[in-house]
């Protein structure tokens, strides 16, 4: 879903372009919405309510991102989950950081060949449809120690909206609608889903109409009333471990009972005088983002200009570089020793540099391993208060649905993480990874995520706050959006909207977007001896929330022309809003 919706208003969008007069706007973007005392951006315009509800209350943003995530897990099915799992990366007031790690893990059944046949082959689908490929999920445990450490509000406060909104209903607007709609071919499938997110014809609901979910009103009620026990030892652990059996799947109580949602240190690097703070492993984001940014920095991106082929040149060598070492190198740091401080080295990027030759393209096969198609969902929100604390979540079910399955009487739709593992060396997974031993599965590992929940910084001011779904794709549109507010001087709005460029090092060949390249760029790359793959008609993807500090660009804040927060939801979030006060 984040992968094409929206394209007919996008095309709108890149087409108005050639209408602007002056640089530096880059692309036709609605205005960036501006807050004095805090800013939510969500996917979901009830959740982003829900959330700047909670800061005007006198809630953080620590307890504002709690809320809207289980207010996300009854409006935005397709993403927002108690299900699933996910990440928190947190900046506050003082100069904290930390980052909250609650992404699913594999039950303790799992073993390493489990999608393979007797051949040796991956089984299709067996990591991504039903019981089988379920992680154990680790959103309500995580979001409850966010709440523990960091938030000011009672568990019942923080957990009454999404009630509500479960219990009573919420009107669909075109935007819900549609997603529903997208989902309905998967969810029609599974009896539980069905009876849920679909009218009793079969048919998907639409725009007007109300959708309600007594059973996960139910179990938040539960959660609300005694806390993550409620689910990890309580009926909703009971009743999935029943569906999985019956399901052919592997997860028991036990799986439930075990789970711990972890804090981890997060990747930290400097560019150009901002200060990066992002996911560290299982997450390969923040540290494929840092290694990315640490080859840019050397090349005058400023000057060359977005879109120019010199700066897709060496976006796309640098990603391709960074990318052979996420998926050969990385993985859970439970199991593996990941290489964080060389790959985190400006020495490092010395030496990848001097292996590029700008203008000319690499050629992924050459490349070795360290040391050695899209589309689907997750969600990102991005929070910050009056004091300036900031939060930046991003926690998904894998797949749009997820596995697509609800125990009965759960109301709670699972994930199907377990496709983020190796399933074989050298066989891509859905995002067309290619990845390796370090991310094979084992029982009670984390399968490795590219989720990229970011905060920046600059002089020990928070000055940014972005992250988006789009699986593999996630860092790379993490890094332009940083790209495009530091280096090309758009305001958050243009910044989040803007055409993207993808390389991942396999399969070898830029992705863009419609109105990415010029016609002249694709020229000048295709000499170069790139394979391009995109263009008007072609997907879009990612569904960026960001949120400046102190102004709508960064010229502004270094004019001193804004005060506040601004904040935009990419126009690819079809439901989604940014709300400030
Ligand atoms: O953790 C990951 O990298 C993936 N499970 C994220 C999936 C995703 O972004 C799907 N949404 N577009």
């Amino acid at each position: 879903m984040a992968f094409s919706t929206a394209r007919t208003a996008f095309r709108f969008t890149c087409f108005s372009l050639t209408l602007l007069p002056l640089s530096p706007l880059y692309a036709a973007s609605p205005a960036p919405v501006q807050g004095d005392n805090g800013m939510v951006v969500t996917a979901q315009h009830l959740a982003t309510d829900v959330g700047v509800d909670v800061l005007k209350h006198g809630g953080n943003a620590v307890d504002a991102a709690v809320a809207v995530g289980y207010a996300l897990a009854v409006v935005y099915p397709t993403a927002g989950n108690i299900g699933g799992g996910g990440f928190m990366t947190l900046r506050l007031k003082d100069g904290t950081t930390d980052f909250i790690d609650f992404r699913e893990k594999a039950p303790l059944a799992a073993t390493k060949n489990m999608y393979l046949d007797d051949k040796g082959n991956v089984v299709p689908r067996a990591s991504l449809d039903g019981y089988l490929a379920v992680g154990v999920p680790g959103t309500v445990k995580g979001l409850e120690l966010a709440r523990e450490k960091y938030g000011t509000k009672d568990r019942e406060d923080l957990l009454a909206p999404a009630i509500q909104l479960a219990k009573d209903g919420f009107t669909l607007n075109q935007g819900d609608a549609s997603i529903l709609a997208g989902g309905a071919a998967r969810l029609v499938k599974d009896p539980e889903a069905k009876k849920i997110f679909l009218k009793a014809d079969g048919a998907p609901y639409g725009a007007g109409e109300v959708l309600k979910q007594p059973d996960l009103a139910k179990v938040l009620e539960s959660i609300s009333a005694k806390g993550p026990d409620a689910f990890y030892k309580g009926m909703p652990a009971e009743a999935i471990a029943k569906a999985s059996e019956a399901g052919k799947g592997i997860l028991s109580v036990e799986d439930f009972h075990t789970y711990a949602a972890r804090e981890l240190k997060p990747v930290e690097c400097d560019y150009h005088g901002y200060h990066i703070i992002s996911s560290p492993p299982p997450s390969s984001g923040g540290v494929i983002i840092c290694e990315i940014l640490n080859i840019l920095e050397a090349y005058p991106l400023r000057e060359q200009g977005y879109g120019a082929a010199s700066t897709v040149s060496e976006m796309v060598e640098a990603m391709r570089y960074a990318y052979v070492d996420r998926n050969s190198a990385l993985g859970d740091p439970d199991f593996i020793q990941n290489p964080l401080s060389k790959m985190l080295s400006k020495d490092y990027a010395d030496e990848i540099r001097a292996k590029i030759t700008p203008g000319e393209a690499g050629k992924s096969a050459d490349l070795k391993p360290f040391g050695g198609k899209e589309s689907t969902e997750t969600t990102h929100y991005s929070i910050i208060d009056k004091d300036g604390n900031a939060v930046s979540v991003t926690y998904t079910l894998n797949g749009s649905f997820g596995a697509g399955v609800v125990a009965p009487g759960t109301g709670i739709l699972l994930n199907n993480e377990m496709d983020d593992f190796t399933s074989k060396p050298g066989v891509a997974n859905l995002y067309g990874l290619v990845q390796g031993e370090a991310n094979a599965i084992a029982p009670k590992k984390a399968p490795l995520s590219s989720m990229s929940p970011t905060i920046v910084t600059k002089d020990g001011k928070p000055f940014m706050v972005i992250g988006s779904p789009g699986g593999s794709r996630i860092i790379t549109i993490t890094l332009e959006a940083i790209l495009n507010v530091v280096d090309f001087g758009m305001n958050i709005s243009e910044a989040v909207n803007a055409p993207r460029i993808h390389h991942q090092w396999q399969p070898d060949k830029v992705y863009y977007e419609p109105c990415a390249l010029s016609p002249d760029t694709i020229a000048k790359l295709k000499d170069m001896g790139y394979t391009l793959d995109g263009g008007v008609g072609g997907p879009v993807w990612g569904q960026a929330a960001g949120i400046l500090v102190g102004g709508k660009s960064l010229a502004d804040i270094v004019d001193g022309k804004g005060h506040g927060y601004y904040g935009a939801i990419d126009s690819r979030a079809v439901a989604g809003s940014a709300k400030g006060y």
